[in-house]
This record gives structure tokens, sequence and C-alpha cells, in this order.
């Protein structure tokens, strides 16, 4: 709902700029704290002037503050009530910062101000009801605080009002929506609530805001009718979102024809959501009225009944319909297919019955067919086969029967295919079961399907369950099954298998530490008894403990041939999280080898009880060399430095883009990186380390669809604090590119020696944000520190710099490597096989460079 709105022209009033106004924005300051080496670092320095300093502009003749601009600033602290000293301001945007407290009411005295946003805060409280005096605002932004309160009636209109824009979305405001019958908000294009708790009803002088664009009332308490007489006034309406209130039909909540009349005319209509309402009645068949334009339609979740008018088929332009959880009955209509741009259909969970229409087939966009928990009966068409497009369907809980469509099997972007809980027959078609595509879901379970497994089910190396549950399969189960590797649930209970009383049969999540059967291309790993390890680790004693974590402990050991080995112990009383990760471990290292990837010599696995067994690294983690206590660490030097970061990124690399399995390691970090004698680099610990599908392309690739979130292990939040990429804080799946990331910041803590997760960044910012504000015209600080501290130092094991040059060269390159590894777009940062590159180079540099006196 990002809008951006330029209302106001940059020129003012001519005067000087008063020592009142200067004291204003001082004590301002005093009452921001900041990072000293952030926005306000020149404000107050001397032979800077006023009109200057960060974040203002004046008129031109350099006489008054016009604009006050810090957003985004990564400002805290309270915002001074001092502002009111700026008379002639116009503009003041304090948005995206961290300002708590309330909003000062002496704000109220800006009587220029045309603009204000103080959105993406933490402010509380109330609005001021002196700013019923800002009569000039055009654009007000307030949403995303903790603000309560009603809000005060002279806020929108005090006489008349020149507001174009309000957005008050996503606080805690109470009452009503104040707007009293003489107010007329004739400029008003932008009414944002959204996420209050707002109640009554919609007040009818809106209709006076005749050039609305958008209005967005969603998630409130509402109520009252729908507001027919209010829209059919509003021409321009691009947006209606009305969802998640309790608003009713008209006459006594049966009619919904006047509704969509009242917005036949509103020709620029994209989006319209009446969702989660309490909408009772027939869908008209005048929703063909509904202007063309019109793009996204949900009137899921009503108390909607009768059937789906083919009428609907008018609403050419439609992408998305969402009808689901109504009590619409009748069949599916035909005319459906006409709408030629449908790409998510939405009916699941109503009374719909009759067969599905073939002609569904003939929608080549559809990527979302959801049609379950209804009473549908006949056969799966076959012209499913035409729907390339097609990513998830989902038709459970119907009355289906016949056989599944060997067609199926062309399509080729499926992902969830969910036929469970019908009366589907036959064999398995192996088209379908070798449906590579499916990543996340094979769903027949409570059918009637019979015939063997299909060798073919092996080929689904992405999927994570596969519910073939409550059928009638018989034969044998196939071992290749075992090669789907990153399946997390497998069902085959309730069939007739050979052998189904096997632990193959059903297990979830863990209980597939299975090495049986491995593939020829797998390493075989051994397994050792829990009573061997207690003796190599001296009963786990405290004194072999030599690492702890989240995941549990290492302890060291030696066995019975004198190997000495790491035994890492997952703790067995946390979270069910942690046998998973055993088992992911063991995935991944028993199909990758790499020089720089540590090696498993062999697992141990009870129900109660599971480890995994490395070779003991003498050299210990890079974190030891980063922040050596008391000196129990040599310093690194840079060559050595730079050999490590190479070493990782060849890693990294491989497990991108070269190893059997894709393999995004999601928890790059020092302490995740040893060093054996050689100071060679050695990645380790997978625990959440995640497949990927074979071809980075189409991982990569992100459609509409893509929004539409799934339930399933990748919306845990993963990786360490500091390192996550930031776009895993928003929900999106671990990549490559967040690995990429991670190593960035990696290559910046090691050219720093700060920690990414120092206190001196403070809560809102971060090690790279931190070195970008030094990039360029400030970075020799830091380079200058890197190399006194890499490049001279006077231990043995440290070269003296042939040249400080080759060094000051190679430490900005590392950084500028760093920053653009840690670009806030994944899409823009390089990929490991281009960093590897790049780190193979500066070493070749180096080593060429510089004569090492212990060479
Ligand atoms: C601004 O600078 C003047 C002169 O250097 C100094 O006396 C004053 O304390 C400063 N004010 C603030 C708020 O830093
Ligand atoms: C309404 O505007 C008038 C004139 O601008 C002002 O005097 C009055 O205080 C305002 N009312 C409120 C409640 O702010
Ligand atoms: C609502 O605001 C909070 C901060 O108050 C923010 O964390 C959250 O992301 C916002 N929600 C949406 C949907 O923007
Ligand atoms: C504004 O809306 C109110 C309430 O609907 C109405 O009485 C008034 O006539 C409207 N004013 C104009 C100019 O349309
Ligand atoms: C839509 O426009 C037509 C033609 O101008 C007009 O007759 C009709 O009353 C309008 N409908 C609404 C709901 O305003
Ligand atoms: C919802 O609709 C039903 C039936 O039309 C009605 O009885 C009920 O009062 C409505 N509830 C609210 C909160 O409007
Ligand atoms: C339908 O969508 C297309 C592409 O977005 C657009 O060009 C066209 O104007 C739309 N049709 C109508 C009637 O709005
Ligand atoms: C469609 O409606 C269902 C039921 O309310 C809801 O779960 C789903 O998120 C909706 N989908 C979209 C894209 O609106
Ligand atoms: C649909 O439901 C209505 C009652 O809501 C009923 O009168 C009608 O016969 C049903 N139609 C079908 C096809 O089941
Ligand atoms: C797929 O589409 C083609 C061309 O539109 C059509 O000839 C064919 O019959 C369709 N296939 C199925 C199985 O419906
Ligand atoms: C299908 O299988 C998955 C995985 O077992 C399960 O989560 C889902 O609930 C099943 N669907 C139905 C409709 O039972
Ligand atoms: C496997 O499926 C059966 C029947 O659908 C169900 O009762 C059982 O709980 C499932 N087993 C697991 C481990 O989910």
């Amino acid at each position: 709902m990002l809008v951006a709105l330029l209302f106001v022209s940059r020129t003012g009033v001519v005067g000087v700029v008063t020592s009142d106004e200067k004291a204003s924005l001082l004590s301002f300051m005093m009452s921001v704290y900041s990072d000293p080496e952030h926005a306000l670092q020149n404000w107050n320095s001397s032979g800077v002037h006023v009109c200057e300093w960060t974040g203002i502009t004046c008129n031109e003749g350099r006489s008054a503050v016009m604009q006050l601009v810090l957003t985004g600033r990564s400002l805290g602290g309270t915002i001074s009530p001092a502002l009111s000293g700026l008379s002639s301001l116009k503009v003041l945007d304090l948005s995206k910062n961290y300002f708590e407290g309330h909003i000062p009411a002496e704000l109220g005295a800006l009587l220029m101000l045309q603009e204000l946003s103080l959105a993406w805060n933490l402010l509380e409280g109330t609005i001021p009801l002196g700013f019923g005096k800002l009569r000039s605002l055009i654009y007000v932004d307030m949403g995303n605080n903790r603000l309560s309160g009603d809000i005060p009636v002279e806020f929108f209109c005090n006489g008349s009002s020149s507001l174009q824009y309000v957005d008050l979305s996503n606080n805690s405001f109470t009452g009503g929506i104040p707007l009293k019958d003489d107010c007329e908000m004739k400029d008003l294009r932008y009414l944002l609530l959204w996420s209050n708790r707002l109640t009554g009803r919609i007040p009818p002088a809106l209709a006076n805001s005749t050039r609305m664009e958008w209005l967005d009332l969603e998630l409130n308490l509402l109520n009252g009718r729908l507001p027919s007489h209010i829209v059919s006034r509003m021409p321009n309406l691009q947006f209606l979102y009305l969802s998640y209130n309790q608003f009713t039909a008209e006459d006594g909540n049966t009619n919904l024809e006047t509704f969509f009349d009242a917005l036949s005319n509103s020709s620029a209509l994209r989006e319209l959501e009446l969702g989660a309402n309490n909408l009772s009645g027939k869908i008209p068949p005048v929703i063909s009225r509904l202007p063309k334009s019109l793009v996204q339609i949900n009137l899921a979740e009503n108390l909607l009944y009768g059937s789906i008018p083919p009428q609907i088929s008018n609403l050419i332009n439609l992408t998305l319909l969402n009808l689901s959880s109504n009590l619409l009955n009748g069949t599916i209509p035909t005319e459906l297919c006409q709408v030629g741009r449908l790409e998510r259909v939405y009916l699941s969970n109503n009374l719909l019955s009759g067969e599905i229409p073939s002609a569904l087939g003939d929608l080549p966009h559809l990527g979302l067919l959801d049609l379950s928990q209804n009473r549908l009966s006949g056969a799966i068409p076959d012209s499913f086969a035409n729907l390339s497009q097609l990513r998830r369907l989902l038709l459970f809980g119907n009355q289906l029967s016949g056989k599944i469509p060997p067609s199926l099997g062309k399509c080729v972007n499926l992902e969830i295919l969910d036929l469970s809980y019908n009366r589907i027959s036959g064999e398995i078609p192996g088209e379908v079961a070798g449906l590579g595509s499916l990543k996340i879901n094979l769903n027949l379970s409570h059918n009637d399907l019979g015939g063997n497994l299909p060798l073919e089910l092996s080929k689904m190396d992405m999927v994570l369950a596969v519910d073939l549950s409550s059928n009638s399969l018989s034969g044998a189960i196939p071992s290749q099954l075992g090669s789907c590797i990153a399946l997390e649930y497998l069902n085959l209970s309730g069939n007739s298998l050979e052998g189904s009383e096997a632990r193959l049969a059903a297990f979830s999540r863990g209980d597939m530490e299975d090495d049986e059967n491995p593939e020829p291309n797998e390493l075989k790993i051994p397994k050792i008894t829990y009573d061997e390890l207690t003796q190599a680790t001296e009963g786990f004693s405290l004194s072999n403990l030599i690492g702890s974590g989240q995941f549990g402990h290492v302890y060291k050991g030696v066995l019975h041939d004198n190997t000495r080995i790491a035994v890492k112990v997952l703790d067995s009383d946390s979270a069910s999280g942690i046998p998973q990760s055993f088992k992911r471990e063991c995935q991944i290292l028993r199909r990758t080898r790499h020089r720089n990837l540590v090696r498993i010599i062999t697992i141990c696995s009870r129900p109660d009880f599971k480890a995994l067994i490395f070779p003991l690294m003498s050299m210990g983690s890079l974190e030891r060399y980063l922040y050596p206590c008391q000196g129990s660490a040599q310093k690194l030097d840079l060559s050595q430095l730079v050999s490590i970061c190479n070493d990782v990124a060849e890693a990294v690399a491989y497990l991108h883009h070269h190893s059997p399995v894709r393999v995004v390691h999601c928890d790059l970090k020092p302490s995740n990186i040893l060093l054996d004698d050689d100071m060679k680099a050695l990645v380790t610990d997978f625990g959440i380390a995640k497949l990927i599908k074979g071809d980075e392309e189409s991982a990569a690739t992100t459609t509409a669809l893509d929004s539409v979130s799934f339930s399933s292990t990748d919306g845990l939040l993963r990786g360490s604090v500091g390192y996550i990429a930031p776009e895993y804080g928003m929900g999106k799946r671990a990549s490559t590119q967040g690995d990429v990331y991670s190593f960035g910041v990696l290559l910046l803590e090691i050219i720093t020696g700060i920690r990414p997760t120092d206190p001196i960044f403070g809560h809102w910012s971060s090690l790279h944000e931190w070195v970008k504000s030094h990039y360029p015209h400030k970075i020799d600080t830091i380079v200058q520190r890197a190399v006194n501290s890499y490049c001279s130092g006077t231990t043995s094991a440290t070269p003296e710099c042939a040249s400080a040059g080759v060094c000051h060269n190679v430490i900005v390159e590392m950084i500028e490597l760093g920053l653009i590894c840690t670009q806030f777009s994944p899409s823009l940062r390089p990929s490991m096989l281009d960093v590897t590159q790049e780190m193979g180079r500066l070493r070749q540099y180096l080593s060429t460079e510089l004569v090492l006196p212990y060479k």
C-alpha cells in the first residue's frame, strides 16, 4: 500500500532563518538519539549553515525552514514539541524511524503544514485535538504506529478540508469514522484506515469525496449495510477493501444487487474485497455489471447461497476469484472458462455439486484451483493436461470417482496435488507419480486406489510430504523411495503393501535416518554404538566438552584406532525440530563431498540419542581467531584470512552449484567455519540447511503465486541473528542469495573485526549498514584499522607487508565485495560462483604481490 505522492512545492517566503528556528532544531536534536555517525552529525557543526543540515530545506532566500525530512534515518527518542517553532514548515517527514512517546500537541501550531508523515514509528497516545488547526494539510500518514483513542472530529473537518491522502492504518484507533454530515472532504483520494478498532457505520458524508481512488477499511469492527449510496458517487475508485468487518447486504441482508449496481460506473475499479463479513443473499446475475476493469474479487467467508451466476463470465479481466467458505450450491458454471485471465480460483468449502467442467482446462494462466470440500462428483477432467501454469490443485473432500488421468503428468509446474478424501480408483499413473515438480505435497489418501506403488515415485526428489494412506495399494514398497531426499512425511498405512509394518510405512520428520539402501553415488555412513561413543568421550565428561549451542553439545574423543573425533550430540529433550535437523544433516553429508566441507565419520542413532561424529579440527573455529580471548589463539594475517574466505566461498559455491543435491546452508558464520592443521577452512553444521530444486533459475523465479503463503517448514525464520538476509524476516524461502548475504556479512566482520551483533550498532542498525554509511568517502578509517591489524603485525606467522598498497587494495576490495553481497535486494547480489572467482583473484593477487618471509 505504498503510494509515493509529492504534493508540496518547494518555494516559500522571504526572511532570515531566525535564531528561534535554529534553537527549535537544536532542541529537537537534543531529544533524538542516534548513532553519532548518522543523520544529524552535521547539525550544529561550525561553518555549516542551518539550511545545509541533513534533512533541512529552506526557502530560496534561506530565511525560513520549509521542510524537515528525516525518513528512514534510524532515529530514536521522542519528537520534541520545540518543532512548533518552525512556523513556516510545510513538510514534516519523520517516518520510518524509532520515535516513541506521544505526538506533541504543540505541532498543531504549524499552520502552514501541508504534508505530515509520522508513519512507521513507535508512537503512542492519541491524535492531539489541536490538529484541527492544521487546515492546510494535504497529506497525512500516521500508519503503522501504536496510536489509539478516537480520531478527533476536527482532524478530518474543521470547516473545510484540503486533505487528499489520509493513512491511519495499522494502529489501535477506536470509535467511529468521524465525518459529520456537514463535512465535505472533497479532495480526498486515499482513505486508509485498515487494521484498527473502528466501530459503527461508514458515515454518509463520505459520499462527498467523489474523487476517491483508494478506500481501505479492512479489519475493523464496522457494521451496517454495504455503502452503495457512497461508492456510487466515486467514479474514480480503484481499490475498495471492506473485508473483515461486519457489513450486511441491503433489504434485510438479502440483496447485493444494489451494491454491485452502485459500482457499475467506477470504470477504474481493480480490486473489490468483501470477504469475511456477514453478507447473505444470492450472488446476483447483475454481478456482470461490475466494471470490466475488475482484476480481483473476494466474497469469501460470508453466508452467500444459491448458485454461482454464469454472468460472472462478463468480468473478463479477473485474475483472482475467491468465493470460498460460503453456502453456494449448484454446479460450477462452464462459462467460467471465458474469463481467460484467471490465475487463482477459490471455490472451496461450499456445497457445489455436479462434475468439474472440463472447460476449466481452457484457462491458460490458471495457477491455483481450489475446489476442495464440496460435493463434486464424476471424474477429474483430462483437459487439465493443458494447464501448463498450474501449481496447486486442491480437489480433496469431494465425491470424485474414476481414475487419476495420466495426463495430469503434463502439468509440469504442479507443486501441490491433493486429491484425498474422494472415491478415486484405479492405479496411480506413473506419469503422475513421476511429477518431479511436486515440491510440497502429494496427497492421494482416503481413496480407492489399487495396484502397485509406481517406481516413478522416487523421481519426486523435492516433495516434502506424500500421503497415500487408506487406499487399496498392494505389492512391495520400492526401496528407491529412499531417494526422495527432501521427504519429511510419508504415509502408506491402511493399504495392503508387503512389509507395510516396516518403519517406512509411516514416518514423519526424523524417523528416517535410513542409510540401509544408499544410492550408489552416496557415501554410506557407518554407525557406531552408544557404548563405543561413551568410551571414546570418557563418558561424555565435562573435560571433553568443547562446545555447546542451541542444538546440544560437542565433545572431543578418541576412537579405538586413535582417530581423534568431535561428537555432536543433539539434545534429545528439546523441541521436535532436533530429529529433523539430525536427518537433514545426515542426508546432506551423505550426498556431498568437498575439500572445504567437514566430512562425517559416523553417526550414532537411538530413539533417545542422536549424534554425528566428525574428525576433530584441532585449530577450532574461525570465531576463536577473530575474537581471541586472553591470547588463546594467534592473530591471523591478511593472506590467511583471504585464503579462509576463499575456502568458504568454494564450499558454498559447491553446495549451490555443483553438488549432487543443491543445498542452501542457511547458517554461515564464524563459529561454523572450522580450521584444520594447515589452516584450511571447512564449513560445518547443516542442521538448518535446506535442499532446493535442481535448477537454480526456477527456484529463484517468482510469480504471483509466491505470495500465497502455505504452511510448511519454510515459514520459519532460519539462520543466526546478524547474518540472516533481510528477506527471510519477510517470510521468503531459504535461497542461495540468502547464503550470499551471510557470506557478505562474514567478509565485513573479518575486515572490521566487529561482530554483526555488536551492540554498538544499536537495535536498529547493522554491520553492513554501518560500513555502507562510511563508503566510499569515509572508508579509510576502517581500511586503516584493518591494515594495522592484519598487515603489520610482529608475530612470527605474520608477514610484513611487502607493500602496504597491496594490503590496502585487497581490504578495499573485500569491503566492496561484502557490500555487494549484502545488498537489500536478493536479485542484485552476485552468485556464489562470481564470489568464488573474485576471492580466487584476490588470493592470487596477494600471493604474487607479497613476498612472504616464511615461504
Ligand atoms: C551548538 O554549537 C554551539 C557552538 O559550538 C554550542 O555552544 C552548543 O552547545 C551546541 N548545541 C548543541 C545542542 O549541541
Ligand atoms: C478549527 O479551526 C479554527 C480556525 O482555524 C481554530 O481556531 C480552531 O481551534 C480549530 N478547532 C480545533 C478543534 O482545532
Ligand atoms: C503494523 O505495524 C507494526 C508496527 O507497529 C508492524 O510491525 C507491522 O508489520 C505492521 N503490519 C503491516 C501489515 O504492515
Ligand atoms: C455531503 O454529504 C451530506 C451527507 O450525505 C449531504 O447531506 C450533503 O448534501 C453533501 N454535500 C454535498 C455538497 O454533496
Ligand atoms: C451510471 O451512469 C449512467 C450513465 O451516465 C447513469 O444513467 C447511471 O445512473 C449511473 N449509475 C450510477 C449507479 O450512478
Ligand atoms: C449477520 O446476519 C444475520 C443474518 O442476516 C443477522 O441475523 C445477524 O444479526 C447479522 N450480524 C451482524 C453482526 O450484523
Ligand atoms: C484489462 O486488463 C488489461 C491489461 O491489464 C488492460 O489493458 C485493459 O484495459 C483492461 N480492460 C478493461 C476493460 O479495463
Ligand atoms: C480466499 O478465501 C479463503 C477463505 O476465506 C482464504 O483462506 C484465502 O486466503 C483467500 N485467498 C485469497 C487469495 O484471497
Ligand atoms: C440450492 O439451495 C437452495 C436453498 O438455498 C435450494 O432452494 C436449491 O434447490 C439448491 N439448489 C441445488 C441445485 O441444490
Ligand atoms: C488442449 O488444448 C488443445 C488446443 O487448445 C486442444 O486441442 C486439446 O484437446 C486440449 N487437450 C485436452 C486434453 O483437453
Ligand atoms: C494431505 O496430506 C498432508 C500431509 O500428510 C496433510 O497435511 C493434509 O492435511 C492432507 N490433506 C487432507 C485433506 O487430509
Ligand atoms: C497415516 O495415515 C493414517 C490414515 O490416514 C492415519 O490414521 C495415521 O495417523 C497417519 N500416520 C501418521 C504418522 O501421520
